[in-house]
């Protein structure tokens, strides 16, 4: 039965991780299976074709774990890959972008910062949705360079992290930026530091809990959610190595049901 069947999630890493938390909150007794790419990480500095043929291998393999609807757990991936995927699978298909929309309307100031790749912001989605929503804001964008590394070797609680966050935040908030988007999954684990940095002087937007809800929404309205009644099984494919990924489990509150390193 389709409703059974796993979620599929992939990120070049282990930042889709903090959307893989937001699924498991509101929707338990799914199944999940995640994909990390941590061989090709980082995404953000290469070239869209590359990241198209990463991100339809991956789709590749979840389709044949049956997954019943993939969520693209990074920002770089969905602006690079998403119109191509959902042209060439009929599988539902749920993406990431940086929260332009909600800080548009949230800002006082009338100044956004966005935290993301050069992928992200060279995308044709990136320029199409601050077109639509923020024509008449100022955004600062800033390209989050070392930062998805820090993540993947585990030194997102570093000093290194600080110094290169306060670098790009503190130009940010010097410009009266009230509304910080964190376009990029794998920032989520720096929130303690950018919350420190950011001193409650600017609002934090992580669209994890966004995603989470179109996820749960999607379920619902497709009738496919999970009928059983026992927590969802979650398992994570790795295909570089799979030890800081298990490090990153804890904090996120997971217990891993199964890390399966692929070749
Ligand atoms: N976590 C990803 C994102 O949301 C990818 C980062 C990367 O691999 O450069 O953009």
């Amino acid at each position: 039965m389709l409703s059974q069947n796993p979620i599929g999630i992939f990120d070049s890493g282990a930042g889709g991780l903090s959307v893989f938390k937001e699924i498991v909150i509101s929707l338990p007794l799914e199944n999940c299976v995640y994909y990390a790419d941590t061989r090709n990480c980082p995404y953000g500095v290469k070239k869209q074709e590359e990241v198209i043929a990463f991100s339809e291998n991956i789709v590749e393999f979840l389709l044949e774990k049956n997954v019943k609807l993939i969520v693209v757990a990074c920002n770089t991936a969905t602006g690079a890959a998403i119109d191509h995927l959902r042209k060439k699978y009929k599988i539902n298909f749920v993406g990431m972008e940086p929260a332009v929309k909600p800080a548009a309307i949230n800002t006082k100031t009338g100044n956004i910062g966005i935290l993301a790749t050069q992928g992200t912001f060279q995308s044709r989605l990136f320029r199409e949705t601050s077109k639509k929503w923020a024509e008449n804001r100022n955004i600062m964008i800033q390209v989050g360079e070392g930062l998805v590394e820090l993540v993947e070797q585990g030194k997102h609680n570093s000093t290194e992290a600080e110094i290169i966050l306060r670098k790009y935040i503190i130009p940010m908030l010097a410009n009266n930026v009230d509304q910080l988007v964190l376009g990029c999954t794998h920032y989520s684990f720096f929130l303690p530091l950018i919350e420190k940095i950011v001193e409650g002087k600017a609002e934090i937007i992580d669209p994890a809990p966004a995603i989470a809800r179109r996820v749960s929404d999607l379920l619902h309205s497709g009738d496919l959610l999970n009928p059983s009644s026992k927590k969802g099984k979650h398992t994570f494919y790795v295909n570089g190595d799979p030890s800081v990924f298990s490090a990153l489990l804890p904090l996120i509150h997971a217990e891993a049901s199964e890390i399966i390193p692929i070749k």
